[in-house]
């Protein structure tokens, strides 16, 4: 194999080259394309092996990353698009630029890459694609391009090749493949163990779960090898394409692209024309590159709304987790379970007695909201048809216009404006979801008469009436068109129970958040590890902010009656999420009255930022630990989050992030001396301390605990 270093082609030399091939009796697949990051460190390698397959491989420091790796697709019924190319064209370039985010965890994001484009045409067919690859500092993107040919219009996919060839039996951070739910716990296991406990893993889910038939696991996974390298496979730009799930050799470490197929197995509807999302593969010998890492969202289109003023980072309160403590509130407002929605008339039926959402209630959150500073109330349960919404009895499931008697909108909507606090509106739809695109542009019309601004939507249980899967092609389209259709109607979507993100809310920066991984829901239900939030930043988060919904201080659930649920974290590791978990939409979760028991605490989620101008990486290990420092959008205030995993730990935190030569105040929120997620969660210490640019503070945190301090300039 001749493999020649190619500094820029354009089509022109590209022609003059071939001639010049030929002359030597030699082909364009003998060539390599080679491929550098901008400081050097990443080198990838392009060229087509043996059978003129498409291959690449890639780099860090010298060390591999991923071995030599097959790309194109099996097409139906039977063709197979991924040999016999020919190179057509290939083309170099480069491009430094930087962009604002409407809101994130930096004010400005650079962008600096180098591109590879390589035009392909199978000998066979005549058949093309294009891959472009971009390659940053902190790692690797590319994706496939279908053009416009004459000879394939359009086509439907029986896989993608892609692969992944791993070089070794990597320590990973995973959860199994499924085509409907992402909230697992997340196993910590070398590669070559995932076979035997992936059937262990698959059953932790509570949520719809539908088992794919390979040993595959889901993405964003987090991989570090044995020579000190930490990689993060994901994808960006997940638009009209499945969700793609990796197939895993445990011999080989060989993983492969396994796309979620649609009710019939089709695992995509191709026009050319289109493109593939971008695969991505960020790696780093230092994990705080990782968190630090904008790859994702630099592969991302550019915001597509002209006016972004009217998106504001939320932090807020709700009626939500009484829901989960077993403490008597329903989301139904009767206990009657043969409603039909349209034919009922509520208002005749008999209320239960303990529905969440009702008039008073809420006010009473609006009032803590104001009182403390909050921006916004979430309610839940506040619309008809929650007594029957696995819609066994009817065709479709909520009204997302007709609230419950006792929920009375337009009071709300006075009082809450009133009191400059906004309610988030609820959306569950159970999945039913061509109803909900039925009824969605009457409810962002509803939203927008009675002031509603923000919509938490919900996927719970399988798609009906379609069988459509989660994370397939048909779902990825109506998660995108609500967060486009929202945006029309100026209203922020924060999508629960959706696919994961891929870094769309770039382009979409009203979607503000989604769930899509194991929230503190799974709290009530006694199933968060300690180690899991110090993992979640790897993998799910990569592609975009969580509503993690932290904050819970009472731990012990059996106060509120039958729930024998204990918290897996001490009170001061739930303060820590506000900054190691980022989001633009934050969530005191508890119920106000454990707040006002401990409003020393409490002080620190009220004067926690939600959107920052920097953001600094203070320690990180996946699984272990997170230790990051934040300065506040356009203010001079710093937040510092530490957490840890089961081990009691010190971090070591350096406050050079603070300017220079000036004097700061700092108030430090860490677990008490006898603190212990199991036996002593709420035992906490709050101390007030001067801090400079210099100063390095070494600081204990409890097993499952961790640090949280605010910093104000004196
Ligand atoms: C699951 C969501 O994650 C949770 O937040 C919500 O309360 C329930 N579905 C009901 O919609
Ligand atoms: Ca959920």
């Amino acid at each position: 194999m001749l493999k020649v270093r190619v500094l820029s082609f354009n089509s022109i030399d590209m022609k003059k080259l071939i001639v010049l091939l030929g002359l030597f009796g030699m082909s364009l697949a003998a060539w390599a394309q080679t491929l550098t990051s901008p400081n050097g460190k990443l080198v990838m390698d392009f060229h087509l092996a043996e059978g003129n397959v498409p291959v690449y491989s890639l780099t860090y420091k010298g060390k591999e990353v991923i071995k030599e790796s097959r790309m194109g697709f099996l097409i139906r019924p039977s063709y197979e698009f991924d040999k016999n190319f020919r190179i057509i064209e290939t083309k170099e370039d480069v491009s430094d630029t930087t962009w604002n985010p409407v809101w994130g965890q930096n004010c400005v994001v650079r962008d600096y890459h180098k591109e590879l484009f390589v035009a392909l045409q199978q000998e066979n067919t005549g058949w093309q694609f294009n891959i472009r690859f971009r390659l940053f500092d902190d790692g690797l993107g590319f994706r496939y391009e279908f053009p416009v040919q004459k000879e394939l219009r359009h086509f439907t996919l029986n896989e993608e090749v892609t692969e992944f060839c791993l070089s070794g039996n990597h320590k990973a951070f995973w959860i199994p493949a499924d085509y409907d739910t992402n909230e697992f716990q997340i196993t910590t296991s070398k590669l070559a163990e995932v076979p035997q406990l992936i059937d262990e893993a698959r059953n932790e889910a509570l949520a719809c779960k539908s088992p794919s038939p390979n040993l595959a696991v889901q993405t964003p996974l987090m991989l570090k090898s044995d020579d000190g390298l930490y990689i993060n496979i994901h994808e960006a730009a997940l638009v009209n394409y499945p969700a793609m799930h990796l197939n895993l050799d445990a011999k080989t470490f060989r993983m492969s692209a396994h796309l979620t197929p649609d009710k019939n197995g089709v695992k995509g509807f191709i026009q050319t024309g289109s493109h593939t999302p971008w695969r991505t593969v960020v790696v780093s010998d230092d994990a705080r590159d990782i968190l630090a890492s904008n790859l994702i969202a630099n592969l991302n289109e550019p915001c597509k709304l002209e006016d972004t003023s009217w998106i504001k980072p939320v932090k807020y309160v709700g009626v939500w987790w009484e829901y989960f403590i077993g403490g008597g509130s329903t989301w139904a407002y009767t206990d009657t379970q043969d409603i039909v929605i349209g034919e009922t008339d509520y208002s005749k039926l008999k209320a239960n007695g303990h529905h969440g959402a009702n008039t008073a209630h809420v006010k009473e959150y609006i009032d803590f909201a104001d009182e403390h500073g909050f921006d916004a109330v979430l309610v839940e349960g506040w619309n008809e048809g929650w007594e029957d919404n696995y819609a066994y009895a009817k065709e479709y499931i909520y009204s997302f216009t007709k609230a419950y008697p006792d929920f009375d909108v337009a009071e709300l909507q006075r009082y809450a404006a009133e009191k400059g606090v906004k309610i988030i509106m609820h959306h569950e739809t159970t999945s039913s979801v061509v109803d909900y695109e039925r009824q969605m542009h009457d409810a962002f019309r509803f939203m927008n008469r009675y002031g509603y601004d923000a919509v938490k939507t919900g996927y719970v249980g399988p798609i009906i009436p379609r069988s459509e899967h989660h994370d397939g092609q048909w779902m990825v389209n109506h998660y995108n068109r609500v967060a486009e259709t929202a945006a029309k109607y100026k209203i922020m979507v924060n999508s629960h129970e959706a696919v994961r993100p891929t870094g769309l809310c770039r382009t979409y920066p009203n979607w503000i958040a989604q769930e899509s991984a194991r929230g503190t829901e799974f709290e009530s239900f006694n199933g968060i590890r300690p180690d899991h939030q110090t993992i979640l930043p790897f993998t799910r988060l990569m592609g975009g902010p969580m509503d993690y919904t932290p904050g819970i201080f009472e731990g012990d659930l059996s106060v509120y009656g039958n729930n024998k649920a204990k918290l897996g974290t001490t009170l001061v590791k739930q303060l820590a999420l506000y900054v190691t978990m980022y989001s633009p939409l934050q969530m005191a979760a508890d119920l106000y009255q454990n707040y006002e028991k401990h409003l020393d605490a409490f002080q620190f989620i009220k004067d926690v930022a939600v959107d920052w101008d920097n953001t600094y990486i203070l320690e990180a290990e996946p699984g272990d630990y997170i230790t990051i420092a934040r300065k506040a959008k356009g203010k001079n205030e710093w937040f510092v989050g530490g957490i840890t995993d089961e081990n009691a730990r010190e971090a070591c935190i350096d406050f050079s992030f603070l300017p220079k030569g000036k004097k700061y105040q700092a108030i430090v929120y860490a677990d008490g001396k006898k603190a212990h997620w199991k036996t002593n969660p709420k035992d906490y210490v709050i101390s007030t301390r001067k801090v400079s640019s210099k100063t390095i503070l070494k600081q204990r945190l409890a097993p499952s605990g961790g640090v949280a301090i605010s910093i104000r300039e004196i």
